[in-house]
């Protein structure tokens, strides 16, 4: 099958959240089961250096009509990685830029263009390049694809035959823009309706892929029951109830060749199941880079790796601060996004220097040292679509205390100390006693090392490889296929 990617992250070119890990490794595993895919970026700047010298134009121009004007993108031909064809769309007007979305948090105010422009080019560029057999869509920034194959260019011939699959990796992100957004990106304005892609008063990129795709996919079946309530729909909910027979939850994967203690390039020592022992020497590693070189060795370290997002559920954690402080652990956090987050942290730090340690910013080598130096892994998120970093966490005999929603929930499985089963820690409610509760009962754990020992090696025994999950999505796209 030919399968075309659109996504607004992939690594290694661009990432600020799992979404990159997920276009970065899926679309490999797809090529060895015998596909062919191509993948399509925008040209932002960091992806611009990836490519040696002057980039190479598989399209010198494409016309982008605008309700009073045409942009013109072209289409780098950034080759084969790993047997995937990759393209960024370039527009160096919208996408050669510092950021991704926005500076700091914050939204570029031409984001409805950017995007807008990125889904059509994208449309365009298989016109000349090859009509895929499937169109595969990631979040809002490429949901216009299905909804302008199914509008503006219902009567193309070319196109006719190509589906489309939806992957909602946060329904909480859903390219909300003024009613006239319609008319800029040329919809026609029947689309602007309850039933299509207005969603109170606005144009909605997202409710546009949910309505127009032939398959919806999320990224953990609990987060694909999830968004069908009012809770964690977000207000999107209805419209996902219509469609509920043609969504279906995948569960990501890892990419081990990434994400293995035994042969990960950013840490200190390696260590497998069998030989715990590099552990050491990346723990005392990490706690050199956090600064906490005085921790004692029988005191748990607590790692946190996290885009701080009011999703990631840190409301709960400001509240037991001080209690978790007075406790025989230490605790360190990398993470940036949510000023209001950083300073939660910096301030926690700031009040015991002694065992929590905290670094502000986006640092890929010290996400790899956190996940295999900590000995635990936090994350009591307020909802979580699928979740990588606990899964990686496994891998490195780092045990996860994880809140039961989403994909935590179907990723960890509680330890139970009599029968020696289990993977991790789990709290049901959104709740600071509950959230206390479990890391108690974390630290408790930890003073049995047979039992730990035992609770690490379940975990990393664990198979949470692409394989499985690149399977699941081929009979997708079967399905897909076979709506046309
Ligand atoms: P989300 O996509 O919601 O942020 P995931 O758990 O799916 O959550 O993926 C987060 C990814 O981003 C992981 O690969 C994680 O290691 C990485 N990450 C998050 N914050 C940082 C950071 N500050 N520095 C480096 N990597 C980070
Ligand atoms: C989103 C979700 C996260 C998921 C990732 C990759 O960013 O917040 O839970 O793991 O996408 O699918």
């Amino acid at each position: 099958m030919q399968i075309a990617f659109a996504a607004s992250e992939a690594t290694p070119f661009a990432k600020t959240g799992g979404l990159a890990d997920v276009v970065g490794a899926l679309p490999r595993e797809l090529v060895k089961l015998g596909h062919q895919v191509t993948v399509f970026l925008p040209f932002y700047a960091r992806a611009r250096r990836f490519i040696q010298g002057d980039p190479k134009y598989a399209i010198g121009s494409l016309t982008i009509p605008f309700r009073y004007y045409n942009r013109f993108a072209g289409v780098v031909d950034a080759g084969l990685r790993e047997g995937v064809q990759h393209y960024f769309i370039d527009c160096p007007e919208l996408f050669d830029r510092k950021d991704l979305y926005g500076p700091g948090g914050a939204e570029y105010t031409d984001n409805a263009e950017r995007f807008g422009l990125f889904c059509r080019a994208v449309v365009e560029a298989t016109k000349q390049l090859g009509v895929p057999s499937v169109f595969h869509v990631h979040d809002w920034q490429a949901a216009l694809i299905p909804a302008y194959l199914k509008t503006v260019y219902a009567a193309d011939p070319d196109l006719r035959s190509a589906s489309t699959v939806l992957t909602i990796h946060n329904a909480a992100y859903q390219g909300a823009f003024p009613p006239n957004t319609t008319e800029q990106l040329l919809f026609p304005w029947d689309v602007f309706t309850m039933d299509k892609m207005e969603q109170y008063d606005r144009f909605n990129f997202l409710k546009g892929g949910i309505v127009f795709s032939d398959v919806l996919t999320t990224v953990s079946k609990k987060y694909a029951e999830e968004i069908q309530t009012p809770e964690f729909g977000e207000q999107l909910d209805g419209a996902l109830l219509k469609r509920a027979a043609d969504l279906r939850g995948i569960l990501n994967g890892v990419d081990y060749a990434l994400w293995d203690p035994a042969i990960d390039g950013h840490l200190a020592a390696h260590y497998t199941p069998k030989d715990l022992e590099g552990k050491r020497a990346c723990r005392a590693d990490l706690l050199h880079a956090f600064g906490l070189e005085n921790v004692a060795e029988t005191t748990p370290v607590i790692g946190i790796v996290s885009r701080f997002a009011r999703q990631k559920g840190f409301d709960i954690l400001a509240e037991i601060t001080e209690e978790i402080a007075d406790r025989d652990v230490a605790l360190v956090a990398l993470g940036t996004h949510d000023p209001y987050y950083e300073n939660l942290f910096r301030a926690w730090a700031f009040r015991h220097p002694a065992n929590i340690a905290v670094q502000i910013r986006y640092d890929e080598a010290l996400a790899h040292k956190v996940e295999a130096g900590s000995d635990m892994f936090l994350m009591p998120s307020r909802y979580e679509p699928c979740g990588l970093n606990q899964i990686y966490s496994l891998k490195y005999g780092t045990v996860p205390i994880v809140r039961a929603t989403g994909g935590l929930e179907d990723t960890i499985e509680e330890w139970d100390a009599r029968k020696g089963t289990g993977t991790g820690f789990k709290f049901a409610g959104y709740d600071p006693m509950d959230l206390l509760a479990e890391i108690d009962r974390a630290l408790e754990a930890f003073q049995n090392r047979k039992a730990w020992e035992r609770l690490m090696r379940n975990g990393m025994a664990r198979d949470h490889s692409w394989r499985g999950p690149a399977k699941e999505y081929v009979r997708v796209y079967e399905e897909a296929a076979r709506r046309k």
